[in-house]
């Protein structure tokens, strides 16, 4: 496998892959790879010859007080792992490739209204920098497919009107939430838990479940997602929201009995924050 750094090696070896008329998929990452990524590069290998991995910790999707001075970056062995599944193209770009006019003076992508509720409301400015660097990317590889992570669902739903919005010609790939034997789903964030918050983290999947069942019940959204708060503060979590909405618009549920709906939670651990959800179908 190679690793370029530049958009100069990127275009060579992607205008190389086009001319045979082979067909790319992306896989867009932050690096520190874990089974949850390596399982994304799987299911690009199904939908295109050519996989593109990309590592990147982008900065403008941290606000604040948020970990990007800490997030771990773990580039060597991200390439061994990523070489040992036979994906072709690691492209670990610098932060000046990324942004050539410095942060401040970059474009920006900003998809409006799906962007300002839930993770959006919790971190403002944070899916503007989804939104760009992904659109950056994008740009960059040219691929046919892109395959993100159904655990960041509303990444996912966010680069799905990214992509109609702009009439972008690829295929967005999403793949279900892989998790560990008692349910905590996979996350880079998951090694800063000491070993009683990991012995605690499984509850949100578990409340996830509850808000489920719950729901198919008939019971009302809004009283089931103060319960599923109630729960996680009474196990010493802090919940920055459980909510219960519409999968694809992530807005309240009308009562459509054929809406596709989804429970999703935020909730910190410590100085962790994790995310989680678990798509349903109305009752
Ligand atoms: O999900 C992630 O790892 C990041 O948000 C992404 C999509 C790679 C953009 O930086």
């Amino acid at each position: 496998m190679q690793t370029v750094h530049d958009l100069a090696g990127l275009r060579a070896v992607a205008r190389a892959w086009r001319r045979q008329g082979q067909r790319i998929a992306l896989v867009p990452t932050m690096g520190n790879l874990h089974a949850g990524h390596f399982a994304l590069v799987r299911r690009a290998q199904q939908c295109a010859p050519r996989v593109v991995a990309s590592v990147f910790v982008n900065p403008t999707q941290f606000g604040p007080g948020e970990d990007y001075a800490h997030y771990p970056r773990t580039l060597e062995q991200d390439q061994a792992g990523l070489a040992a599944l036979d994906c072709d193209l690691l492209f670990a770009p610098t932060v000046e490739v990324m942004y050539p006019y410095g942060i401040e003076h970059t474009l920006r992508v900003q998809v409006p209204q799906i962007t300002e509720v839930l993770e959006g409301a919790h971190r403002p400015g944070h899916f503007d920098g989804v939104a760009t660097v992904v659109a950056k990317l994008f740009a960059m590889v040219q691929p046919d497919y892109a395959v993100f992570g159904e655990k960041d669902w509303q990444q996912l739903q966010v680069v799905r009107r990214l992509v109609r919005d702009l009439g972008l010609p690829l295929e967005i790939v999403g793949l279900p939430t892989v998790r560990e034997a008692d349910g905590l789903a996979l996350s880079s964030r998951n090694q800063y838990l000491d070993a009683g918050q990991r012995a605690r983290a499984p509850l949100i999947h578990a409340t996830l479940r509850w808000m489920r069942e719950t729901a198919a019940q008939g019971h009302v959204h809004a009283a089931i997602e103060r319960a599923a708060v109630a729960r996680l503060q009474r196990a010493g979590l802090v919940p920055d929201y459980c909510a219960i909405r519409v999968a694809d618009s992530l807005l309240p549920a009308a009562g459509d009995a054929h809406a596709r709906l989804i429970a999703l939670i935020a909730a910190r651990l410590g100085r962790t924050r994790l995310i989680d959800n678990l798509p349903f179908a109305a009752a």
